[in-house]
């Protein structure tokens, strides 16, 4: 079979699907690798490592994909600017994509797909079991993007994180609340208490407050009970009732912190409001907000997508693609993701699409011109 990985066309998105380590090990074990010109250059990852590896590389976007069984792309598919088509329309019918199609979010993409005959399994939809795990994409993409928010917070503030006893004077430590304590935000605790910051952080699962004291950061308690997680470990929607008590009990915690990181999420839905405009009025002058939820209606009132504003002298962080701006590693861990997916799923170099599967059965969006994915089916309504 045929592995094509096009260069990402998202504007913002340095990433790329497949690194030259992985075009070798998808090789050997059975595939054809072909890969865009300068698809990795801008993660650093140069055409001549792709040859070196064996990949085949492709300046004609039209053959690449006439050619392919299965495309792999960071990002979901988008007008291309050379072409004004979709990307899905340059893939032959019955081509297997696998990329973030983030279905729930954008359920016209799939209906897309269908209409294209091209199939998709999206990396966000994977089951989070242990079987899994290697597989991840989402939790690997997060984890890098935890760190960039504290190192990209850390620039935009006036002060230094680390108490520091000198002779010139005692200088005490920076304070960082992060809002939620799934994968970006333990990945921001650790980082942040590396640099030596006080760190505060809150999350509706009571479950998680042993991992953030582990990790040296104290848990701000909000009375919450076990009920708030769902089955697959994610926490359930809350009510405006419950959102509006969080937000009385961390006004402090919030109006007394140097930056806040905000990673609230509740998949397949709108990012629940926590730091509303009147708190970013009472934060501290010169603290910083970093909204990691913006791309999904954000967790702070007043951030913007894509944009770093300032307003009431505090800067508000909205920037949507964190894993982006350490492409390097994120490409090197999400094409080891999906080496493993795809290995997993295959014998002698060809991969088998099976519906019977746990996970495929989760993260296949459309197979065969039909949507198969019933939350997307329904996002659509
Ligand atoms: P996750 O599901 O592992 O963690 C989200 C956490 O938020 C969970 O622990 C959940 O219990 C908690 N939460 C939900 N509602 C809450 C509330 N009202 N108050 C406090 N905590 C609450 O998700 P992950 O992978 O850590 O991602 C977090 C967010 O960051 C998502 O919105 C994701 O889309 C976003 N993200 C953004 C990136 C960027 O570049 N801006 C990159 C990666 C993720």
């Amino acid at each position: 079979m045929i592995i094509a990985v096009p260069k990402e066309i998202m504007p913002g998105e340095n990433r790329t699907a497949v690194v030259p380590d992985v075009a070798a090990k998808l090789i050997k074990k059975g595939f054809e690798v072909h890969v865009e010109k300068d698809a990795g250059i801008n993660a650093g990852f140069t055409n001549e490592r792709y040859e070196q590896a064996g990949a085949k590389l492709f300046s004609d976007l039209h053959q690449l994909y006439s050619s392919a069984d299965i495309v792999l792309k960071v990002q979901r598919p988008t007008e291309h600017p050379d072409f004004k088509k979709n990307e899905l329309d340059l893939m032959k019918k019955g081509t297997l994509l696998i990329t973030f199609l983030y279905s729930l979010h954008y359920p016209e993409t799939a209906k897309r797909a269908a209409e294209a005959g091209v199939d998709v399994i999206s990396m966000d939809a994977l089951p989070r079991t242990t079987l899994a795990q290697r597989m991840d994409a989402l939790s690997s993409q997060a984890n890098l993007a935890g760190y960039k928010s504290v190192i990209l917070s850390a620039n935009y503030l006036r002060k230094i994180f680390p108490m520091m006893m000198t002779a010139a004077g005692t200088i005490s430590p920076a304070k960082v609340v992060i809002m939620g304590a799934g994968v970006a935000g333990l990945s921001a605790l650790g980082t942040a208490k590396r640099l030596g910051a006080v760190v505060e952080v809150s999350d509706v699962r009571p479950q998680v407050k042993e991992e953030v004291q582990s990790l040296g950061g104290k848990f701000i308690e909000v009375p919450t009970d076990a009920s708030m997680q769902d089955s697959g470990g994610y926490a359930k929607e809350q009510s405006e009732e419950f959102l509006k008590k969080q937000k009385e009990l961390i006004f402090k915690h919030i109006t007394e912190a140097d930056i806040v990181i905000t990673t609230a999420l509740v998949p397949g839905k709108k990012a629940p409001l926590l730091v509303t405009e009147e708190m970013v009025k009472k934060m501290r002058p010169g603290s910083v907000v970093l909204d990691m939820a913006v791309e999904f209606g954000g967790n702070c009132e007043v951030s913007e997508k894509g944009k770093t504003v300032s307003k009431y002298d505090v800067t508000i962080i909205g920037e949507p693609n964190l894993p982006s701006l350490v492409p390097y590693h994120a490409s090197e861990m999400y094409s080891k993701n999906l080496q493993n997916l795809i290995e997993y799923f295959s014998k002698d170099g060809k991969f088998v699409h099976n519906m019977e599967d746990e996970i495929l059965k989760g993260a296949t969006i459309v197979k065969d011109g039909q949507i198969l994915h019933e939350r997307t089916k329904e996002s659509l309504k």
